[in-house]
């Protein structure tokens, strides 16, 4: 079987992280995160994938390749103009042979493939939806079952006044390829809010897989940060690399950890990275390749991408730093700040409640004392 992964979306959501790396290339516990989804479906034996690209898509090409590294063929498509999540589907149908699958290219999840197509085949609809439960269907689609399991209506993004289940689309489908004809070509066409209404309109058969899997979208700060702490506190299967220095801690080649430096876990330090004394690096931390930091430096929390340095007694808890950061001397970053690579922040400012800091900025030292 083929699969299609939608990677074209700009992630505005997650800026300024996706304002240099487009979002299913953000790192996620210092891989590409399609590295997670290319997995999936190599694990279930679908090793013919279709990446629809249209935001920075030569950065897919260049790091994958044919795909042969990770032991699949991937196809690059990219679209002229961004065509909405079916055109993208749609602009590559001469690439689709049989019965296939879609992915939307955001979505971390461990379920298990061979049973949602197994499900399709023997429902016979025209396309299965995998469906998860959340606690707040409104920034999803909303999909509602009948006692078969078939699908009754597909609401995007509903107000709360529509939400009659916690079922939503997890965003993976299992669609059969003649259902492309009612799409047109060139076009900007939605699965949310046209091919699947439209379908249910003109009864065309489709149904839902509820399934109890490990799922995250990643495409918001929030959601960013905890699918780290979700792998970190094994909620999802992974292949930690490394050595396991301390419980659950583990260390990759090449990294300087101070013997007087306090690292608890979970907690991953990537390759090269330099630990000082009396830095305090704690629960629920990802440190990309080469990052420094500095004595009585306090982290919790924090996802750093490759290079970032942190200065002497900073603090930083729940807050994501992209590549190459540089963080000044007893400075204080929390509650789901994101900063954009290359950002400068001079000593003792303190920043929190979400701010995002744009790539390359320069925030000078603060004259506010705390
Ligand atoms: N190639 C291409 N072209 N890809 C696109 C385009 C496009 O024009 N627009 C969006 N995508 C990709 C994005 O890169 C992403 O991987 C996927 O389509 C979904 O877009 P999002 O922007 O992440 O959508 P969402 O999270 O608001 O909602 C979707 O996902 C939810 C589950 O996470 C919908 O499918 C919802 O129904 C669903 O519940
Ligand atoms: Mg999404």
């Amino acid at each position: 079987m083929q699969a299609v992964i939608l990677v074209g979306g700009q992630g505005t959501r997650l800026r300024p992280l996706t304002l240099t790396v487009p979002k299913p290339m953000l790192p996620l516990m210092n891989r590409p995160f399609l590295e997670f989804q290319i997995e999936l479906c190599r694990r279930h034996g679908i090793k013919e994938i279709v990446l629809s690209t249209a935001y920075k898509p030569e950065v897919f090409s260049s790091y994958f390749g044919d795909g042969g590294g990770l032991g699949v063929k991937l196809t690059c498509v990219t679209e002229d103009e961004p065509l909405d999540t079916c055109g993208a589907v749609k602009n590559v149908e001469r690439h689709i042979t049989d019965t296939f699958l879609v992915f939307n290219g955001d979505v971390l999840t461990d379920i298990d493939l061979a049973s949602l197509i197994d499900f399709h085949r023997a429902k016979g609809g025209k396309a299965t939806l995998y469906l998860t439960r959340v606690e707040d269907p409104t920034a999803y689609g909303l999909v509602p079952l009948d006692r078969t399991g078939r699908i009754t209506e597909f609401l995007e993004k509903p107000s709360w006044d529509q939400v009659v289940t916690d079922l939503i689309n997890a965003g993976t489908y299992v669609l059969e390829p003649e259902l492309l004809e009612r799409v047109p070509e060139g076009e900007c066409f939605s699965f949310e809010r046209q091919l699947f209404p439209g379908m249910l309109e003109d009864g065309i058969p489709m149904y839902g897989f509820p399934s109890e899997a490990y799922w995250m979208d990643i495409g918001t700060p929030a959601k960013y940060l905890q699918a780290h702490y979700d792998i970190l506190r094994r909620m999802m299967p992974f292949d930690f690399r490394g050595e396991m220095i301390r419980p659950s801690v583990w260390a990759e080649e090449g990294s300087e950890i101070s013997p007087d430096a306090a690292i608890f876990g979970p907690t991953v330090i990537g390759p090269g990275c330099r630990i000082a004394a009396h830095a305090t690096v704690s629960s629920n931390c990802v440190l990309g390749p080469g990052c420094e930091i500095d004595e009585g430096a306090h982290l919790e929390g924090a996802v750093l991408h490759a290079e970032c340095r942190v200065g002497a007694e900073s603090v930083l808890r729940r807050c994501a730093l992209a590549a190459g950061v540089r963080v000044g001397e007893r400075v204080h970053i929390s509650e789901q700040a994101v900063l954009g690579g290359g950002v400068v922040v001079e000593e003792e400012n303190d920043l929190k409640c979400g701010i995002k800091v744009w790539p390359r900025a320069n925030i000078p030292a603060s004259t506010l004392h705390f």
